[in-house]
């Protein structure tokens, strides 16, 4: 092939998305056709060093053969039965993910955002029924700058304009405060209609928000005192993403709720899970609450081998270990338009010092001519997640492919 028709292959397949899709996102003009491990080729062979892991859900690298096999395996067997029906995976998974992660009971759901839907209904449930809240009256308090996806309850919560705007009215009792702010957390607490506090333990979508040290074990203290349940939505920030199991774990909070997705399923298909003890989770009765694909054979499957694979590759110790590396090359990099570097194990970004709109996005451009994907948050951070299977050798060819983009920012 020519390089012109290569080209105009990308651009054709670009076209035919805008034509045919809804314009609800900006990708970079990239067209991928295969991955494996830290790797992504585009449509025409070109290699990247995939720096988004599809917002942390590709922890174990994409294609990873085990998953692969489990898929195929099971995908032959048995896929979905609804709950209409037992399935022969579902305890299994079930009696599994409860003891790796210490709960007494796990809801499945698929995507992030219904497990983050299901915990807002347990916690609503249980203020009812174990708190005594009067009926329709319970809140449930929010850090500003939240994200928890994009339906409808989990835009109600956000303060993002652009997630918000134009789409109400909105699911009521959302009470915000600022994120990393315990003194307006604890004035926020001290209303007996609040039966929970929702938080992630980074902001992922804010641009890698990392809180002041002991911020989730303090707030964990005050929900406590107040009688409230505390929820981290660990869906972008768990699964080894921070160089812990969980981010909670750095400052040894057990959260009442634990929300986990993208990662569960390895970037397999959608798998998410909701997970606490009974007290919480049995206030739900049979037909209360549910989804056609939750808790399938396929997802069970994938979902127990995605998690032994965090396990058996070490990978909280790789993303502990080659994130503190990271950002100490990336320290090194000497560059006007570098602000700050921030994260945690290889959840990280770089902030800009620009106003200018257009810089992310060309600095992004760059990356990607230079063989690395990523892509800007907010104009002006951008966030480099590695999967965790990434190599000392392939972080040091990443950090020489940023720096070089960088150096060829006019
Ligand atoms: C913290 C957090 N919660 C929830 C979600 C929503 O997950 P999903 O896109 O799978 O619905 C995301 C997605 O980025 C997230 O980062």
């Amino acid at each position: 092939m020519t390089n012109e028709t290569m080209t105009s292959k990308t651009e054709q397949l670009i076209e035919m998305e805008e034509r045919y899709g809804a314009h609800n996102y900006h990708p970079m003009p990239v067209v991928l056709d295969r991955g494996r491990g830290v790797y992504l080729w585009d449509i025409e062979g070109k290699r990247y060093y995939d720096f988004l892991s599809a917002y942390s859900a590709v922890n174990q690298g994409h294609c990873h053969q085990l998953l692969v096999d489990v898929m195929k395996k099971q995908a032959e067997k048995l896929t979905l039965t609804s709950r209409a029906f037992h399935n022969s995976v579902l305890g299994e998974y079930e009696k599994y993910i409860t003891e790796y992660f210490g709960y007494d009971k796990v809801l499945p759901m698929n995507t992030g955002v219904e497990a983050v839907e299901t915990a807002i209904k347990l916690a609503r449930r249980w203020a009812y029924e174990v708190k005594g809240i009067k009926d329709k009256k319970a809140k449930v308090i929010v850090p500003e700058n939240n994200f928890h996806g994009r339906t409808l309850m989990a835009i109600s919560a956000s303060t993002d304009p652009s997630s918000y705007k134009g789409f109400g009215p909105f699911v009521p009792n959302f009470v915000h405060v600022p994120y990393n702010d315990l003194k307006a957390l604890a004035a926020a607490l001290d209303d007996k209609d609040v039966c929970a506090f929702m938080v992630e333990p980074i902001q992922g979508e804010a641009g890698v928000v990392v809180p002041d040290e002991n911020y989730l074990a303090k707030a964990k203290f005050l929900c406590e005192k107040a009688g409230v349940l505390f929820i981290a939505d660990e869906v972008q920030t768990g699964l080894a993403r921070t160089g812990k199991m969980l981010a909670c774990d750095w400052e040894d909070v057990r959260p009442d709720i634990l929300i986990l997705g993208k990662a569960l399923s390895g970037g397999m298909l959608p798998v998410s899970a909701v997970l606490c003890d009974d007290p919480i989770m049995m206030n739900i009765k049979p037909g209360e609450h549910g989804s056609t694909y939750g808790g399938n054979p396929l997802a069970c499957k994938v979902a127990m081998a995605a998690l032994q694979i965090i396990k058996d590759e070490n990978l909280v110790y790789n993303a502990f270990y080659l994130g503190k590396y990271f950002r100490t090359e990336l320290e090194k990099i000497k560059h006007p338009l570098i602000k700050q570097i921030r994260g945690k194990g290889l959840l990280n970004a770089i902030v800009l010092n620009t106003e200018d709109q257009n810089c992310g996005w060309d600095l992004c451009l760059n990356f990607m001519s230079n063989g690395l994907l990523a892509k800007p948050t907010h104009h002006h951070i951008i966030r480099l997640a590695p999967p965790l299977c990434i190599t000392k050798e392939q972080m040091d060819d990443s950090v020489r492919i940023i720096r070089k983009s960088f150096e060829e920012l006019e």
